[in-house]
């Protein structure tokens, strides 16, 4: 343990004597000495003992918890702490001069220290030099990629339980960015998100990803799916149809109607009725009849202002497979 700085600086100091002798010469016929140029840069240390030294548990920056996630099985081959991945450097670049202080008394940060000051590219690199499986297959060109978030944004790798992996803890961090949504899936009808109900039963129903995914998706805002009707299709599989009498603007887009998150109208509508449907429909008759205070009670009881307006006739308004259901009546 004692005699670890010593050989890292011996690492450190024999690596620039082969560079000043071979360095550059040796670069362009073989190619292969190539790393020899890397002199300058910091050089590993012995590995997770020497760190553990001074980060284990009731320390000032403990870091023992990064072996109860998946990425502290060491039997994993391809794990940060399994045979030749370098232990905690896997993540915090080579880092041995971190380990010992400087003759000022200070000590150099380890190589990658995950702060906001890191440019977001050298951070994700960190991640992406194992992570590159089919997971993050659409990461780069992504919104979030797009828009320099971290993966560490979002992810809490230290934590034994990482909070977004959690579908009722896993809203919150995608709030820390996404107030709007949060509000959205605070209105009297929406979608029973963890947050969003006081009410126990729908506690963490559904977490964001059971839409979205967030490390970037085939769809328009990063959805799992292709389109918002085939997302919608995973849990309201009935909507589907196939319908004898299909209506038209369902099957064209479900947000022609709905919102996803929430609305304060109620079955998430983008407006309330019969205004909802009168926003297309034009034609003689009740279907664009001026409906107004006038036909709720005392009074009038006008059927297209109560209760389900429109819809206490119209009630197949996904469509019908009646056959005689032309008009979404039965
Ligand atoms: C001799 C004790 C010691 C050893 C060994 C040690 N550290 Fe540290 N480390 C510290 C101390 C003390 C701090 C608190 C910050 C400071 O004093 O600079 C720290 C801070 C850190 C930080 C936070 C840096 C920041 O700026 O936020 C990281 C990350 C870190 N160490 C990783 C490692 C890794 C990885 C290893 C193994 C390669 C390691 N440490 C080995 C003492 C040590
Ligand atoms: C999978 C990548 C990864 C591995 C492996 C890893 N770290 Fe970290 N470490 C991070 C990230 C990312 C942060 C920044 C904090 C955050 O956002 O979670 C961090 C932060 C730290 C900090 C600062 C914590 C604080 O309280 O400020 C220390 C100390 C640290 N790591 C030490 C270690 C040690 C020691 C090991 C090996 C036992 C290790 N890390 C393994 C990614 C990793
Ligand atoms: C040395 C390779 C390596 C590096 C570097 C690495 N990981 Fe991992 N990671 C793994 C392995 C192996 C697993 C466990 C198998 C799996 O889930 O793919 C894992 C699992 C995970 C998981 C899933 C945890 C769970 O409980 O399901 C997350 C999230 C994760 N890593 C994020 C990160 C982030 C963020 C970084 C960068 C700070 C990072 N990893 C760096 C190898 C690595
Ligand atoms: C916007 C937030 C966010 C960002 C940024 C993010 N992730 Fe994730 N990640 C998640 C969520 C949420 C899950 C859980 C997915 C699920 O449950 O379907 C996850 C799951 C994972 C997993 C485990 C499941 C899997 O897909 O293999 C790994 C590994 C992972 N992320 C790595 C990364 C890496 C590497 C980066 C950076 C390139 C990154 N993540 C960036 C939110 C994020
Ligand atoms: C560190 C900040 C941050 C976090 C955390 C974050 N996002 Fe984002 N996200 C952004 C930014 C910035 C944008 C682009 C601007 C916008 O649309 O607000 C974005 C855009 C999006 C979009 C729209 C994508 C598009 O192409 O239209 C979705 C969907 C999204 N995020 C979902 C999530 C989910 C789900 C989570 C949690 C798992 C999450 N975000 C966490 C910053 C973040
Ligand atoms: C039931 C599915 C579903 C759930 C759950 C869901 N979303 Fe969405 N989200 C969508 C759809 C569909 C869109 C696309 C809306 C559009 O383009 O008309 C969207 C759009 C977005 C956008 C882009 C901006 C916007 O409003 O158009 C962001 C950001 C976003 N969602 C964040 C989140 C966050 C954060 C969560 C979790 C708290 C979440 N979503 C949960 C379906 C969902
Ligand atoms: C991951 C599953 C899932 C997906 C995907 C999903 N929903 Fe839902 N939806 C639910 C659940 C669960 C409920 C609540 C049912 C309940 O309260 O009994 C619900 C309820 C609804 C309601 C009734 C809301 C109310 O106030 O009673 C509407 C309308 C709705 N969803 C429309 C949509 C639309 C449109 C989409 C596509 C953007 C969609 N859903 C995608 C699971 C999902
Ligand atoms: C023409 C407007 C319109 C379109 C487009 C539309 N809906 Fe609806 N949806 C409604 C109305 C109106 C209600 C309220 C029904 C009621 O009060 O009985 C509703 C209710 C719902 C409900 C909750 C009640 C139930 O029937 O389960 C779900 C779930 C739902 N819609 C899903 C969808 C999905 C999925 C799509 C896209 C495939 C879609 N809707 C497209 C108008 C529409
Ligand atoms: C986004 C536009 C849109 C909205 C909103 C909408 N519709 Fe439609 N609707 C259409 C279109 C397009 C057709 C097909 C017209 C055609 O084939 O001539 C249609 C057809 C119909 C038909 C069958 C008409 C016939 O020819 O017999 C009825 C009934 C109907 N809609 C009722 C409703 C009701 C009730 C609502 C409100 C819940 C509603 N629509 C909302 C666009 C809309
Ligand atoms: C009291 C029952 C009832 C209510 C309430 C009702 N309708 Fe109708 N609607 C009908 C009947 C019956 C037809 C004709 C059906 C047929 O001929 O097969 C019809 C026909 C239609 C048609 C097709 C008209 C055409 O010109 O071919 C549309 C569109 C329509 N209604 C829209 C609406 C809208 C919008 C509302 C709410 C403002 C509404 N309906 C409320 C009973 C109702």
């Amino acid at each position: 343990m004692q005699r670890s700085p010593d050989i890292a600086r011996f690492l450190k100091t024999t690596s620039l004597t082969l560079a000043l002798l071979f360095g550059f010469g040796a670069a362009g016929p073989a190619g292969a000495a190539g790393d020899e140029d890397t002199a300058d840069e910091p050089q590993y240390s012995r590995g997770v003992k020497q760190c553990m030294a001074c980060h284990k548990e009731g320390r000032e920056k403990p870091a023992h918890e990064v072996f109860f996630t998946t990425m502290g099985i060491t039997g994993d081959p391809s794990s940060p702490f399994a045979e030749g991945n370098h232990d905690c450097e896997a993540c915090h670049g080579p880092s041995a001069h971190h380990i010992r202080k400087q003759k000022d008394g200070t000590r150099l940060p380890p190589t990658v220290t995950f702060s906001d000051k890191e440019p977001v590219e050298t951070q994700n690199a960190a991640c992406m030099s194992c992570h590159t499986d089919a997971g993050r297959f659409h990461w780069p060109g992504s919104t979030h990629d797009l828009e320099a978030v971290a993966c560490v944004d979002c992810h809490d790798v230290h934590a034994a339980n990482d909070p977004i992996l959690a579908l009722e803890t896993q809203p919150e961090v995608c709030y820390q960015c996404h107030q709007e949504q949060r509000a959205q899936f605070l209105r009297q009808s929406r979608h029973p998100v963890q947050g969003s109900t006081a009410s126990l039963s729908q506690v963490g129903l559904l977490g964001c990803t059971d839409c979205h995914q967030p490390h970037g998706g085939p769809g328009p805002a990063n959805l799992i799916r292709n389109t918002i009707n085939e997302q919608c299709y995973d849990c309201h599989a009935e909507k589907r149809g196939p319908f004898l009498w299909e209506h038209a603007p369902v099957q064209e887009d479900c947000s022609n109607c709905h919102v996803p998150h929430g609305s304060n109208y109620e079955n998430l509508l983008v407006a309330r009725q019969p205004y909802l449907c009168q926003q297309c429909h034009l034609g003689n008759f009740h279907v664009s009849a001026v409906y107004s205070g006038s036909g709720l009670p005392p009074e009038g009881r006008d059927q297209r202002m109560l209760g389900k307006q429109c819809m206490n006739c119209h009630v197949q308004v996904h469509g019908s497979n009646h056959p005689g259901g032309i008009s979404q009546t039965r």
